[in-house]
């Protein structure tokens, strides 16, 4: 007998190589790789074959002459999900939802389902029909045009949808979600592709809308929605911490609006909640009068956010190598930080082990962190708190100077609009009229000596 035709997949990233390799050359990712079948009928080039007969080929048209009209969109009921979409669902769009096992992506889709117009169909290819209606239960999300469908074959899951006709079809999950006819086992590169594909077909055909969950594990047990990436037209990542309560959406690939807005949700008894104030919850918790505090007020899309940055410094024998620590923040840039502050401010912590933090399960992408970060580092060390009411704005480079940020004004307002009565920005920004006393430093030691730190620098 014939052996059958396998190939090797990264679960990472979906690239594929004829032996097995311990680093993706994709991704980078290591240990990925793994082996799986596939049918000859799959290769994308037998499905052109196939599909593309002269009959249905489309034909070139002029830019200007294709039409469109502002396309309208299906408006979910919970507003940080429209925020993160541009304002809702495209019809005939792909939308894949990334995230840890039990961070609430079932809850969430739940929870739309239940408010949403017009019919729609959930397919829970993982739970059974009994935990989803105790759940939708709990949640108050049962609406009279939703339908369940407790399946794993992607065969029926589309007969389903052939019947219902719905507008809008949840997949929870594209990675339990097998098609017989392609040989290799659920959750596997080849299945998890080939059902997506095949599914976008189906969404663009009938012109519905499709939400799949896709579980983003770190072990590679499943293949990930990065193998999806390409396939959908929105990637959304639901992120946050298991212990806090707080949940991050976030949209990695958009089709049809910007990438860069930010949902913020609670997870409540009563399901996920959104957060329209948001600094105010990263603050409520804060002590004033510690060292090693400082608040930076942060831009997550149109939205200012402000955000408490601490840092703990300890000293250590000169034996052992000092420890760094960064969370929410990259690594890197802390050291980039620490060596500005050792370089051009004469602060050297070498000898200390560093420890910094953001509060809240935040992670900060921006360099305007940087000049807040520095000044809760030197906070630390000098054990001096920062004033209470003061926040800290500005990019610091590598010859020490603070350069400037976008959208000052909206992030000084925010301050302001929380009590916040003086700023610390690049001596470059714009004259803006705030709530909040300014200062201006263009470097770090200036900063520094406006925060009331003496330097060497
Ligand atoms: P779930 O939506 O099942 O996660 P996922 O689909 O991403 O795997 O969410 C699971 C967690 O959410 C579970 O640990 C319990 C918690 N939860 C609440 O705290 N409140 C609720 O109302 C619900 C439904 C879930
Ligand atoms: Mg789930």
């Amino acid at each position: 007998m014939a052996k059958a035709k396998t190939s090797f997949f990264c679960q990472s990233c979906g690239h594929s190589a004829p032996k097995w390799l311990g680093k993706c050359p994709s991704c980078g990712e290591w240990n990925t790789f793994v082996e799986e079948l596939v049918e000859a009928s799959n290769h994308p080039a037998e499905v052109w074959k196939t599909k593309g007969s002269p009959k249905s080929a489309a034909k070139p048209k002029l830019l200007n002459e294709v039409s469109f009209e502002n396309l309208p969109k299906l408006t979910c009921s919970d507003s940080e999900f429209n925020r993160v979409l541009g304002g809702g669902i495209v019809p005939g769009s792909l939308v894949l939802i990334g995230g840890e096992p039990g961070i609430g992506k079932s809850t969430l889709l739940l929870q739309l389902l239940g408010g949403a117009k017009g019919s729609s169909l959930y397919v829970t290819a993982e739970e059974s029909a009994q935990q989803v209606r105790l759940r939708a239960d709990r949640l108050g999300a049962i609406s009279p045009d939703l339908w369940l469908l407790p399946e794993m074959s992607l065969p029926n899951i589309i007969a389903a949808i052939d019947k219902i006709s719905p507008s809008l079809v949840v997949i929870d999950s594209i990675q339990t979600v097998v098609d017989p006819d392609l040989g290799s086992s659920p959750g596997s590169v080849v299945q998890v592709r080939g059902c997506a594909h095949r599914l976008v077909q189906e969404a663009k055909r009938r012109n519905i809308s499709v939400v799949l969950v896709g579980h983003v594990t770190k072990e590679g047990g499943l293949a990930g929605p990065r193998v999806l990436e390409h396939v959908v037209d929105t990637v959304l990542s639901f992120e946050g911490e298991r212990h806090n309560a707080l949940r991050l959406m976030r949209a990695a690939k958009h089709r049809f609006g910007p990438t860069n807005e930010l949902g913020l949700f609670e997870m409540t008894e009563a399901g996920l909640v959104g957060v329209p104030d948001a600094s105010q919850l990263f603050l409520t918790d804060r002590r004033t009068g510690v060292p090693g505090s400082v608040v930076v007020p942060t831009i997550e899309g149109q939205r200012p956010l402000l955000v408490e940055l601490q840092a703990l410094t300890n000293q250590v024998s000169a034996s052992v190598p000092a420890r760094r620590s960064a969370q929410g923040l990259d690594q890197g840039r802390l050291s980039m930080l620490l060596a500005v502050l050792e370089r051009r401010a004469r602060i050297s912590l070498s000898s200390h082990e560093v420890y910094a933090s953001v509060v809240g399960g935040v992670k900060l992408t921006e360099p305007g962190a940087d000049l807040g970060m520095c000044l809760a580092l030197v906070s630390a060390v000098s054990n001096i708190p920062l004033p209470a009411d003061l926040v800290v704005i500005g990019e610091v480079g590598l010859a020490g100077e603070v350069r400037q940020v976008g959208h000052l004004a909206r992030r000084l307002n925010e301050a302001s609009r929380l009590g916040f009565t003086q700023a610390i920005v690049p001596a470059s920004a714009p004259d803006i009229q705030s709530g909040c006393t300014i200062r201006r430093a263009s470097t770090l030691n200036e900063a520094l000596a406006l925060a009331g730190f003496t330097t060497n620098g």
